[in-house]
């Protein structure tokens, strides 16, 4: 059964309240979205696995640890997942960047998808898939199914807000994925949106409202 972990940091319980407060405007919306994205992947990126290497100091030669294998490759969701991007990057700059992009029907809710280019060589590697929002969850799974059929070697997600009803519903798909929330908020309102979540997390980065 997938892991699904809840940040407690400080840093990031911080800086997202600051991210929720409507007066947050898009500059500083962006640079916190980058910046909590950075903090949780140190987290999602804790069970990688290492290798031991020699490493010649100045003084001796050492044994010492290394990735193993061929690393990461990242996916945001567009659009509000390439908010998440930069952040992740600062810690992994040798990861591949996928993209696929998917938007939420306003009626039906169901995502649409218009875009997916994902790293050619991605069944070496593992896959964070980035979306700042898990709200019904169907963005989310749709999006990880379309990467399963790729075969990557193992497949975790990462948002900043999940409601209850989505982190279920991508729990029961895609029970071999690990989630990394950074955190739980009540539930959905009627127009599918994360209450008190941050509103449309795609408007607010790119400032589209
Ligand atoms: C938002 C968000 C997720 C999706 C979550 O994107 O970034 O991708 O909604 O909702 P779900 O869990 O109910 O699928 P949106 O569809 O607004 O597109 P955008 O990023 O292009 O604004
Ligand atoms: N997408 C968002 O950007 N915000 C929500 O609350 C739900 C979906």
């Amino acid at each position: 059964m997938a892991k699904v972990m809840i940040m407690d940091h400080p840093l990031i319980q911080h800086k997202l309240t600051i991210l929720r407060d409507v007066h947050t405007a898009s500059t500083q919306f962006r640079a916190l979205v980058s910046e909590i994205a950075m903090l949780m992947c140190y987290e999602a990126t804790r069970d990688l696995p290492l290798e031991e290497v020699e490493t010649q100091t100045p003084l001796a030669l050492a044994k010492t640890k290394s990735i193993a294998g061929k690393k990461l490759a990242f996916v945001p969701i567009l659009r509000a997942g390439l908010g998440m991007v930069d952040g992740v990057l600062a810690l992994v700059p040798s990861a591949r960047v996928g993209h696929i992009g998917l938007y939420r029907d306003h009626e039906t809710l169901m995502p649409v998808e218009y875009y997916c280019k994902l790293p050619a060589d991605i069944e070496e590697r593992e896959v964070i898939v980035l979306d700042p929002m898990l709200a019904t969850g169907g963005s989310a799974i749709d999006a990880i199914t379309q990467i399963k059929t790729r075969n990557p070697q193992k497949i975790k997600f990462m948002c900043i807000i999940a409601a209850p009803e989505g982190l279920e519903a991508l729990k029961a798909a895609h029970p071999d994925v690990d989630v990394f929330v950074g955190a739980l908020d009540d539930c959905l309102n009627e127009h599918g949106y994360i209450v008190p979540g941050l509103g449309d997390a795609g408007d607010r980065i790119f400032g589209t409202k």
